[in-house]
């Protein structure tokens, strides 16, 4: 028996880069040809990525997330000294494969298994999101793809959330959301979800308006969170 907010959820929507999949692997892939700067080039890559998606949506310059991954790319591979187009095309059709961490598809599973509806919210335009999760084999566990394409600005802006409320038909507060990415939280939870920081990496707390609802060290703990016993499961 659970006694928290997360036991009266309708529908659970996960993040998808950095908490279903593992952002780290297309570059982990490489490392042999990219050598000794492969870990700075992954941690650059994703730092470049979102710092581009905060800055579009401020300067109202929209460009969909294959298009600034890409940007991103180009510009860390720039900063590393490293140029090779061959390499450069092998990391972003890796961005369309990643590995999914480990616990993730029996979690889905056994959330979907109890009924609840399943779905994610992410930066990704729809086709890689599509092609991603579908190569990760966990595709068949998300009832619904919700992109920031049909919205047209990127998280954390509130009106992706509350897109992603109406399209669910679930009211906000019983929506719990997932992300391995704090800022990712703090906008969720201040539109209204219920949030669980899934914090991979031991990082600190963002001093951002909103805490998260629940703080937990990967996605095997959220079935319990949310009262799905382990008969259920
Ligand atoms: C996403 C990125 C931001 O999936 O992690 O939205």
């Amino acid at each position: 028996m659970v006694d928290n907010q997360f036991t009266n959820t309708g529908a659970c929507v996960f993040d998808v880069y950095g908490t279903l999949l593992d952002f780290n692997s297309a570059v982990a892939n490489c490392h042999d040809e990219i050598g000794a700067t492969a870990d700075q080039l992954s941690e650059l890559w994703r730092r470049k990525q979102l710092e581009y998606t905060w800055l579009r949506s401020l300067m109202g310059d929209h460009a969909n997330f294959w298009q600034v991954t890409g940007e991103a790319l180009d510009h860390s591979l720039s900063a590393l000294g490293i140029e090779n187009t061959v390499l450069r095309e092998k990391l972003m059709s890796l961005y369309r494969e990643l590995t999914p961490y480990p616990e993730v598809a029996r979690t889905l599973q056994s959330i979907k298994e109890a009924g609840l509806k399943t779905a994610v919210l992410s930066n990704g335009e729809p086709s890689m999101l599509e092609e991603g999760l579908e190569a990760a084999g966990i595709r068949r566990h998300l009832d619904t793809i919700i992109s920031v394409e049909s919205v047209g600005i990127f998280k954390p802006h509130p009106s992706v959330y509350a897109f992603a409320a109406k399209t669910l038909d679930v009211s906000p507060n019983y929506i719990a959301f997932q992300s391995a990415n704090g800022w990712d939280i703090a906008g969720a939870a201040s539109f209204g979800f219920m949030t669980a920081w899934i914090n991979r990496a031991g990082l600190a707390e963002e001093c951002l308006p909103t805490r998260p609802a629940a703080t937990v060290p990967s996605l095997a703990e959220l079935p319990a969170l949310i009262g799905i016993t382990a008969d259920k499961q």
